[in-house]
């Protein structure tokens, strides 16, 4: 049968990654989640005092990004992908609130977007991929057959991360993630590169009010729609 690739995008926290996974392993895709890229880099950035508190040394960091080398594995006890960061699996540090809080300022410089994406359209370049992320639709992927956006309110997106960092057992703090939340969403839209928006042609859903199988449900419905089309 014939590939595709499906760009999903949208604020954080609104089950991107949980959708896009479970997706991709329903059909046999690849799934790539490029927010754990720019997070990779954040925690790089923290390991090797290149951020400290809200300032970047963008000159020490230009020249680290050759070194930083992000790839995923399939982790057979939760079928899921694993971030690893210079072959070290972070992806439990890649979700601590201290990545979280920073992720956005080195998520909004132009030369670390331009390596991510550019990973990115290598990754995809077989297509058969599931990519999530703020710009897959707009810049990473334009000719993507199959687009999504996805929105949730900033109170339902705190809670389901909130829900998350509890499940791992890490202690969490709800107005601090729903501080974060919006923080987030504010930067995501407002930077000058590669700002997160709608791509004219992706279709958008607002998953507040749909349960996780309400929302496979009519994603496969898309997928299978888009399939038949070609
Ligand atoms: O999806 P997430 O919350 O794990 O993403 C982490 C951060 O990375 C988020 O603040 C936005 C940024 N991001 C981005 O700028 N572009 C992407 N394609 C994916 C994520």
């Amino acid at each position: 049968m014939k590939k595709i690739t499906i760009a999903i995008d949208g604020f954080s926290s609104c089950g991107k990654s949980t959708m896009a996974k479970d997706l991709a392993r329903e059909i046999g895709y690849i799934y790539i989640d490029s927010g754990a890229m720019y997070r990779a880099v954040t925690l790089y950035c923290i390991q090797n005092d290149i951020i400290k508190g809200g300032d970047i040394d963008v000159t020490k960091l230009k020249k680290e990004i050759p070194n930083i080398h992000i790839t995923f594995q399939l982790n057979p006890s939760t079928g899921r992908p694993d971030t690893y960061l210079n072959g070290v699996n972070v992806e439990n540090e890649i979700r601590t609130m201290e990545v979280s809080s920073k992720v956005s300022l080195i998520s909004a410089i132009d030369f670390v977007r331009s390596a991510m994406v550019a990973e990115q359209q290598k990754m995809g370049k077989e297509k058969g991929i599931v990519m999530d992320g703020r710009d897959i639709g707009t810049t990473v992927f334009p000719d993507a057959e199959l687009k999504i956006f996805v929105t949730a309110s900033p109170e339902i997106r705190a809670k389901r991360r909130y829900d998350e960092l509890e499940q791992k057992g890490t202690p969490a703090n709800f107005d601090e993630i729903l501080e974060n939340v919006k923080q987030r969403d504010f930067i995501d839209q407002n930077r000058e590169v590669s700002p997160l928006k709608r791509a004219e042609d992706a279709l958008l859903l607002d998953n507040s009010q749909l349960t996780i199988d309400e929302q496979k449900k009519w994603l496969l419905e898309q997928y299978n729609r888009v399939i038949q089309s070609k």
